[in-house]
């Protein structure tokens, strides 16, 4: 399989939905009520959960289309940045991932029932356990944190790119 030099539409379409998604999730996230014992989910938690699981199913699609038509780094970049920039890629993927997956399992195990935005009925991964429920909602917050900064550090990347090296790396995430 040849590396392509270019990101091609599906991958640019990929990127933009999900950094559109993940820009209302933090929001949604934040502003929902707070939790509490015995609270049943309202309709902040399922747009919040629904969302999220919408992240998952593309991110994994995401990833088979990226392992079938991988693309090569820029290649005018130096030898650290093209690692770097890798690096960082595959570090988004696993952390999207994870705070999805763990998101998933602690609802799982708050033994709730949700829908999928109120269109039909979300399968749960394991059933009603609040210790395990208290242990997984540590990593749901801390693997959020990490995609937070991790994202950081892409956008400041990205940033540098267009302003200090002015170079065309940013035109590869572009429309045309
Ligand atoms: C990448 C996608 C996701 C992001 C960025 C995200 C982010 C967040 C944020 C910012 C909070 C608030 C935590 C706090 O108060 O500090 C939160 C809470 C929560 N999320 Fe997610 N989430 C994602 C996916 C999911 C998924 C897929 C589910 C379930 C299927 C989920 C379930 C929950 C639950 C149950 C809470 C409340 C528990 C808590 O406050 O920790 N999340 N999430
Ligand atoms: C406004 C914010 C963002 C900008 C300006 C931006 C910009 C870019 C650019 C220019 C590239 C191509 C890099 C290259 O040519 O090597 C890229 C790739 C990528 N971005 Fe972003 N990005 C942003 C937000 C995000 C977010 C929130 C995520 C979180 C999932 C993300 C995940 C990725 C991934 C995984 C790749 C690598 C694609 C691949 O090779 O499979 N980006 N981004």
């Amino acid at each position: 399989m040849t590396n392509r030099l270019q990101y091609g539409t599906p991958a640019k379409i990929f990127h933009w939905l999900i950094v559109a998604l993940l820009a209302v999730q933090y929001p949604i996230g934040w502003l929902m009520p707070d939790l509490h014992r015995d609270m049943r989910p309202g309709a902040g938690m399922t747009f919040h959960v629904s969302i999220g699981i919408t992240v998952l199913a593309l991110t994994a699609l995401r990833l088979a289309w990226r392992v079938t038509h991988p693309v090569a780094p820029e290649s005018s970049l130096p030898a650290w940045q093209r690692i770097s920039s890798e690096a960082i890629h595959w570090l988004l993927y696993a952390l999207v991932l994870a705070t999805t997956i763990s998101g998933w399992l602690f609802a799982s195990f708050r033994g709730w029932s949700l829908s999928f935005f109120y269109l039909v009925p979300l399968p749960m991964l394991a059933s009603g356990n609040a210790a395990a429920g208290r242990t997984i909602d540590g990593l749901h917050q801390a693997m959020e944190w990490a995609l937070l900064v991790t994202i950081a550090v892409h956008v400041a990347a990205a940033l540098a790119h267009i302003f200090v090296y002015r170079d065309r790396v940013m035109q590869r995430m572009l429309p045309g």
